[in-house]
């Protein structure tokens, strides 16, 4: 809660072109939400540096992450969106928490053991406490919910141990998140194997849709979807290729699986991959032009990166003053 209002934070990563599995499993959702919540959307710059990342890429890519927010249709007016590192107090409670997270815990978190596996050369301390950065994002804003794809839900129950374990010590501190993860979209998976999910960094290109893709590129991509060798469009747990298919285009038309298994009925999987690769052109093309529209526009995006930084930084510093006065930081001298 935050002024008598629910609250939730959210974020993505700028270490890429935003994909499919971005939208559907959170960005879409997050446009629900703003009439409900005091809602925080931040594009996390300080988390994409435990990657190693090219400056000036990792600069236009977070730029073009905070836009493609709004192209998406979340209105600035109503959604705080700015940039993590425009707001010290998540830096700071982050090294508060450090301090109440054990490094078993940690040990635990399957996503660091994955992210661990795949950067060899340099499996650094941020990898590692990447947790709970998190943590103090979702706990400055004393969110009530986090709207995130399934991948995100052991960072959310580290994050509700956390305050947990600090309310214990210290009172009522911080309210308790709940995860905020809808049944479809929140685990889209590759177009090229059905079995692993959807991701920025995938190094194959046809395994992701990205939202910038043109609409022949879509379609080129769902044609070339990996599926199974019968013809049957039917949503199973042993077609995990057409059954992500049908998932998609549900999301993207609002028809159920039901109404799509009729549509596609005796129809062959060739039909059916163009239907989709259509459906989901559709759905991004306004959000595409919408992009172009706003990078015309500099000091507009200029203006809501410089005053969103200064609410958000108003209400997270207001829970970090609370925080360090409990656990006995020394007062600072007015
Ligand atoms: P990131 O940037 O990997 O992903 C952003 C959001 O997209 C969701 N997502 C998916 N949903 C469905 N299917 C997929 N294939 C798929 N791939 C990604 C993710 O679940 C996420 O909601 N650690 C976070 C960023 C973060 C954050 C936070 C999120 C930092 N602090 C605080 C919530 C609260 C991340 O790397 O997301």
């Amino acid at each position: 809660m935050l002024n008598g209002k629910k609250s939730l934070f959210s974020g993505m990563q700028a270490t890429g072109t935003l994909q499919l599995g971005n939208y559907l499993g959170a960005l879409k959702n997050w446009v629900e939400l703003e009439d409900e919540y005091e809602t925080f959307y931040c594009v996390v710059d300080m988390h994409s540096i435990t990657v190693r990342q090219e400056p000036a890429e990792l600069r236009r890519k977070a730029r073009a992450l905070l836009t493609l927010y709004i192209a998406a249709g979340l209105n600035p007016e109503k959604n705080c969106i700015y940039y993590q590192s425009h707001v010290p107090a998540h830096a700071e409670l982050n090294w508060i928490l450090n301090c109440f997270t054990y490094m078993g815990e940690l040990n635990r978190m399957t996503q660091f053991k994955d992210k661990a596996s795949k950067n060899e050369e340099n499996i650094n301390a941020g990898l590692f406490t990447y947790p709970v950065l998190m943590a103090a994002d979702i706990l400055l804003f004393q969110s009530d919910i986090v709207p995130v794809g399934d991948d995100q839900k052991q960072h959310i129950e580290i994050t509700r141990d956390i305050a947990q374990r600090f309310n214990s010590i210290y009172g009522d501190v911080f309210t308790i998140p709940e995860p905020y993860i809808k049944k479809t979209g929140a685990r889209i998976m590759s177009l090229q194997d059905p079995t692993s999910k959807m991701s920025k960094s995938d190094e194959n290109e046809n395994a992701s849709i990205y939202l910038l893709d043109d609409t022949d590129t879509i379609i080129r991509k769902f044609k070339r979807a990996v599926t199974d060798s019968d013809s049957e469009i039917r949503h199973s747990k042993d077609k995990p290729g057409i059954s992500n298919l049908i998932e998609i285009y549900g999301i993207a038309t609002g028809k159920s699986i039901a109404e799509t298994e009729k549509e596609f009925e005796g129809k062959g999987y060739g039909d059916f991959k163009l239907a989709v690769g259509e459906a989901v052109a559709t759905m991004l093309k306004p959000i595409q032009d919408r992009f172009d529209d706003l990078n015309k526009d500099k000091a507009y995006i200029d203006g809501i990166i410089k005053n969103n930084a200064e609410k958000a930084a108003y209400f997270a510093n207001k829970t970090l003053r609370k925080v360090q006065k409990k656990i006995g930081f020394p007062e600072k001298i007015k």
